[in-house]
């Protein structure tokens, strides 16, 4: 299947997730397109088989920029399209269970009618600027391979 990976990013801790998530699904044997979401002007539901939408949070929701993007999502063609959200978050707040930015973009594409596959994932940061904790992009890809086995 043809799908694409988008991603916004300040500090490129998300868009190191959003790369991982891509390679996983390549070598799950399919056609991926990786964009930051200023380069994805154009989004036609006509190309994609699905969907993997991630962004870092933002005061406990998903950034400014990505909220405006996914009003692209509109439309009867994007009905029904499998798709995963995930994000970037402070561990802690991880561990803590607070609220983050993967929840709030399923949730919006689930009321375009779009079809979450499998959970959110979440990989956390150790501070603002990040790193990544460890494992985390091992934990992208795992679960971007659960992902392209849901899709079959
Ligand atoms: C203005 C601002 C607000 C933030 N708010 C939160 C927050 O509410 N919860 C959280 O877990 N992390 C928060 N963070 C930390 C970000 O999640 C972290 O910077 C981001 O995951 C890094 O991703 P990036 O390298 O892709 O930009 C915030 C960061 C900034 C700069």
């Amino acid at each position: 299947m043809k799908g694409v990976v988008l991603y916004d990013t300040t500090f490129g801790n998300t868009q190191k997730v959003a790369e991982a998530i891509a390679d996983a699904l390549k070598e799950g044997g399919h056609e991926v397109g990786l964009y930051h979401i200023s380069e994805a002007k154009k989004l036609d539901a006509a190309d994609y088989d699905f969907v993997v939408i991630g962004s870092p949070t933002k005061m406990n929701t998903m950034s400014f920029a990505m909220r405006r993007f996914l009003g692209k999502f509109k439309g009867e063609g994007w009905r029904g399209k499998p798709f995963f959200a995930f994000d970037t978050e402070l561990v802690d707040v991880i561990e803590k269970g607070g609220d983050s930015a993967g929840e709030k973009i399923q949730k919006e594409l689930e009321e375009r009618g779009m079809t979450p596959l499998v959970p959110v994932f979440k990989a956390g940061v150790a501070g603002i600027k990040g790193p990544l904790v460890a494992g985390s992009i091992e934990k992208a890809k795992k679960h971007a391979s659960n992902f392209a086995e849901a899709l079959g």
